[in-house]
């Protein structure tokens, strides 16, 4: 069992353990496994440098750093992320979700509601690859009342079965679990079911080159790597998807993709015929989620 002793000097030698490990953003993941290990926010922790952590308070920060210390996300050991400002559950079995995939949510929310406005038509949403289910949840949230109506249809698949396990448990956690229908699915093809066709797809698939899945080190190299990789260029999984758009997807179906950064040119080449693309950049102005309006 750790010792007692006050924040601040904790703090500063978790700083440097973190440091020395390798970790970028040392001070801040101490402060913040801090604040999980006396379950108080940051903003505590910050004001109370003379504050006692107790054995067994000292025990688990001296626990948690050096899960870090080793890679780990900091969203594992603490086991939620905040996302979209909502608290999403977060372990091994799906990736961490990222502030940029908060773009991706963002743009599925304004296509949806575009299409409510333009149409009284249901519409099938189907969220490709949902991992821990955290877009899954955000539409769910936005559109439950939609739901209700019978205006909207909200469907997330994933081929791994621990992430649709994850994303079920997310989607209770946030009291939306009968807004979305769950499906274990190679991309659009749900093992040994039928699904309505989807007129909105969304996916932030796997895209990192298989031999830089093979080199990941930090964070990286403690998730999934059927999250990450995504064949020798990248686009191995997103080639298929689109090999499946003409007869899963309905006729004008709009698919919104995360994509890496440097990856727009490579996309556009790839889009199906007939389908007009636009890219999204990011705030750093980077391609970062692609647009593909399929022919009627
Ligand atoms: C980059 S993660 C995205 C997870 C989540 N949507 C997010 O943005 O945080 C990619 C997800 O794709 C899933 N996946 C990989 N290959 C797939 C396939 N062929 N069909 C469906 N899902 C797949 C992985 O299990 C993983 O959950």
């Amino acid at each position: 069992m750790a010792e007692p002793e006050p924040i601040g000097p904790a703090l500063t030698r978790a700083t440097e353990r973190l440091r020395a490990a390798g970790s970028p953003s040392a001070r801040l993941d101490a402060e913040v496994l801090a604040s999980h290990a006396v379950d108080r926010d940051r903003s505590w922790v910050l004001a109370h440098p003379e504050a006692t952590l107790d054995a067994e308070a000292a025990a688990r920060f001296v626990a948690a750093v050096e899960r870090r210390a080793a890679g780990e996300p900091v969203a594992y050991i603490r086991g939620f992320k905040e996302w979209q400002s909502m608290r999403i559950r977060t372990d091994r079995r799906a990736l961490v979700p990222r502030p940029e995939t908060e773009l991706l949510a963002d743009a599925a929310v304004a296509e949806i509601e575009r299409r409510l406005a333009a149409s009284d038509a249901t519409i099938t949403a189907w969220e490709v690859a949902t991992g821990s289910g955290a877009v899954a949840v955000f539409l769910a949230r936005r559109f439950r009342t939609a739901v209700a109506l019978g205006r909207v249809r909200l469907v997330a698949s994933d081929i791994s079965p621990d992430a649709l396990e994850l994303t079920a448990e997310n989607l209770a956690e946030h009291g939306v679990s009968d807004t979305v229908s769950l499906a274990c699915a190679d991309l659009l093809e749900p093992a040994g079911r039928s699904l309505p066709r989807p007129d909105v797809v969304i996916a932030n698939l796997p895209y990192v080159a298989s031999d830089q899945v093979d080199a990941r080190s930090g964070s990286l190299g403690h998730e999934p790597r059927v999250a990450l990789d995504g064949g020798p260029d990248g686009l191995a999984v997103l080639r298929r998807l689109f090999g499946q758009l003409e007869t899963r997807a309905r006729p004008a179906a709009t698919v919104l993709l995360e994509i890496g950064a440097d990856q727009g040119p490579a996309v556009a080449a790839l889009a199906p015929r007939g389908a007009e693309m636009a890219v999204v950049p990011d705030l750093a102005q980077l391609d970062r989620v692609v647009r593909i309006d399929l022919p009627d």
